[in-house]
């Protein structure tokens, strides 16, 4: 960051000179789109078509750019019919849509199976449901069905990754709320025939940026080897095996991190069999991170006190928890955008999302 600090602070000066950021509008979003170009083609160069490389909406909701992907021929991985409506309106066909809520409402389900939008289920539930619903006949067709597996995998071996709080709540380990669990996905979908006649895809997500590639690879494996093992012993047809999201991002020099054409090398080579399935990829992070920043006005600053009764400094912004992780650079500018000097005095920053981002 400390090279990049004299440029982002002249782009601050120049956006409050021509009142992009003012009392009004105090927050923007800079997006380098050479930068976010570059990452598009990066991507389809390591996953080209057949694969669908759907964007997780998650990670970066703004309709202009998510258009610029649209019209490339991307897709977009949508976690909530919020996002589906964005996905819509930035002019994503609903063929390049995966919707993979793992809260859908029937409503939900039926205006995607009625729109021929590809839908991951997370659980054994919500595709009871789904397989409900298309045999009644009012969505008969062939669909386009998903099911999330959960991999399962165990924590000894990845332990260093992960601090003690991150170790519950970790994609892909058998803690996750995400997903079915391997096995039980294999009973399920063995002792249940009528799947068979639904479900055209697995998949699989695990991440986001502290889990190691390799960890994301072995998930992969273990989840093709099901597709595997359900195509040739119990009369499933999975063409379609979608590998998630969840490639880490070199923040720091500490970070390990790959490009988008190492890790399919990496996983091809690994995992041969995948090249039999239409792979459907989910990547956010590793495409917009390093693409663009956000600037926010500190609105107010006040005081509190920690247990220990030390103050502490807190500036009130614009800029939600979803932007800004513990993982990302924060720069502190002055008032009309210039570098500050002096000694740096840590602040913890506060803004409309609880979890307080220092
Ligand atoms: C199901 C799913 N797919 C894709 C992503 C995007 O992950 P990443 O930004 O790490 O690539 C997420 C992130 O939470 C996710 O939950």
């Amino acid at each position: 960051m400390k090279n990049s600090e004299p440029a982002a602070s002249a782009v601050v000066r120049k956006a409050l000179e021509e009142g992009l950021i003012s009392a009004r509008c105090p927050a923007a979003v800079f997006i380098g789109l050479p930068a976010y170009q570059q990452k598009l083609a990066e991507l389809s160069e390591a996953f080209p078509y057949p694969a669908l490389n759907a964007l997780a909406v998650k990670t970066n909701p703004l309709i202009k750019m998510l258009r610029m992907a649209a019209d490339k021929g991307f897709g977009a991985e949508c976690a909530s019919a919020g996002e589906l409506a964005i996905a819509k309106k930035a002019g994503f066909p609903a063929g390049c849509i995966v919707f993979d809520s793992p809260v859908k409402t029937e409503q939900e389900i039926k205006y995607a199976l009625e729109e021929k939008i590809h839908i991951n289920a997370d659980n054994a539930q919500e595709l009871a449901l789904i397989c409900r619903l298309m045999k009644n006949g009012l969505y008969g067709r062939k669909g386009s069905i998903g099911l999330r597996i959960n991999p399962g995998l165990p924590l000894n071996g990845y332990n260093r990754y992960f601090s003690a709080e991150e170790r519950n709540n970790i994609t892909g380990m058998r803690s996750s709320k995400f997903g079915i669990l391997l096995d039980q996905a294999k009973a399920l979908l063995t002792q249940n025939n009528e799947f068979s006649k639904i479900l055209t895809g697995l998949h699989v997500h695990i991440g986001s940026q502290k889990s190691p590639v390799e960890m994301l690879i072995r998930g992969i494996k273990n989840a093709v080897g099901l597709a595997e093992y359900l195509n040739q012993s119990h009369n499933y047809q999975i063409r379609t095996f979608d590998i998630g999201g969840g490639l880490p991002v070199k923040y720091t020099d500490e970070d390990e991190a790959i490009s988008f054409r190492e890790f399919s090398n990496l996983l091809y080579s690994e995992v041969p069999s995948l090249r039999k399935y239409r792979v459907i990829t989910e990547f956010g992070r590793a495409v917009f991170a390093k693409a663009g920043w956000a600037a926010s006005r500190v609105e107010y600053t006040k005081t509190a006190w920690n247990e220990r009764d030390e103050k502490l400094k807190i500036a009130l912004t614009h800029i939600g928890k979803n932007m800004i992780s513990r993982y990302h650079d924060i720069l502190i500018l002055n008032a009309d955008g210039g570098l500050k000097t002096g000694e740096p005095i840590p602040q913890s920053m506060g803004n409309f999302m609880c979890f307080p981002a220092t």
